[in-house]
């Protein structure tokens, strides 16, 4: 499989550090260019911070990890605390970071690195608000030429809302956001909670984390055991549901995956259904399709991966 080249643009999170996680265990299928940091699950300021404490985590210091916007597009910051706790990654007792955040800014990075890049080479995988994305594309448009496809956690069709009855958290805090990044034209996989809600660690899957026995495997079990309780409390579900680590699986085995080229359109005017993905699933109007829109996967393919990746670090 030819090598991807990736700029993660995230708010960990505990699923948004094991997403991290994956990624940096998995160097014959990615180069993690830079880590891009946005406000979301908590403020700008925690989940840079919580993006160093992750990359320590896997010995990545070198990681370069930059800080980009603290508020959504056009309105005030929606957190997440009552998911992630207070610091965006409850569970661990993991050491402050030491290593540095990078002066520049997530936006002048993106910018910056895809201009340097040839056309078509870099995928983004945003797992969080897409403030930094849509900031960068709005700066300056040439820059999506030299995308090869964006990659994100967000958004849900059948599943419907987790943060409102109709949106999904990363799509309704910056609604405006994601409408531009929907209408760019770059080729999008999209990973909604109608896929993340069926990639749920079971007790069995915590287990066979914990049974890694190295500081990772440990870290990822204590973090999906804390984060867990409020899937489970709200939906009766079998675990906590490991939403952005489905972006960095499918760079590695989108076999294991199944979707739909279909049309998403960005509510961005409704105050009840503000954030929505009105995602046309069964192909009832003739708008064309933007998105590949992933429905289903092999779970327990996806936690076997997971499992060995977690291994290597
Ligand atoms: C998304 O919101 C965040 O809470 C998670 O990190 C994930 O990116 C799920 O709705
Ligand atoms: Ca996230």
């Amino acid at each position: 499989m030819e090598k991807r080249s990736i700029i993660i643009d995230t708010d960990p999170g505990q699923d948004d550090a094991v997403a991290i996680l994956l990624a940096l265990a998995s160097p014959d299928e990615i180069d993690v260019l830079g880590i891009t940091c946005v406000a979301g699950n908590v403020p700008l300021e925690l989940t840079a911070k919580n993006a160093r404490m992750v990359c320590e985590l896997a010995g990545r210091s070198d990681i370069a990890v930059y800080a980009g916007c603290d508020r959504p597009l056009g309105r005030d910051l929606v957190t997440a605390e009552h998911v992630h706790g207070k610091t965006g990654l409850d569970g661990p007792k993991l050491p402050d970071p030491g290593m540095p955040l990078q002066d520049l800014h997530a936006v002048d990075y993106i910018i910056d690195t895809l201009r340097a890049a040839s056309k078509g080479s870099v995928t983004l995988c945003p797992l969080g608000p897409l403030t930094n994305i849509a900031t960068a594309l709005l700066r300056a448009p040439d820059i999506a030429d030299h995308v090869r496809e964006i990659v994100l956690m967000g958004g849900a069709y059948f599943e419907v809302g987790n943060i409102t009855p109709a949106a999904e958290f990363n799509i309704y805090v910056d609604p405006q956001a994601a409408d531009i990044v929907f209408k760019s034209g770059i080729p999008i996989v999209v990973m909604p909670l109608d896929v993340t809600h069926k990639a749920l660690v079971t007790a069995p899957r915590n287990q066979a984390f914990r049974a890694l026995n190295t500081p990772v495997g440990v870290a990822v079990a204590q973090m999906t055991e804390f984060f867990e309780r409020f899937d489970k409390e709200k939906y009766g579900s079998a675990g906590a549901p490991l939403h952005d680590p489905c972006v960095t699986a499918w760079l590695i085995r989108p076999d294991i995956f199944s979707g739909r080229h279909i049309n998403v359109e960005i509510e961005t005017q409704s105050e009840l259904t503000l954030g929505m993905t009105v995602a046309d699933w069964w192909g009832v109007t003739d708008r064309p399709a933007n998105a590949l829109f992933i429905g289903d996967l092999d779970a327990d393919a996806f936690f076997a991966l997971l499992t060995e990746r977690l291994g290597r670090l």
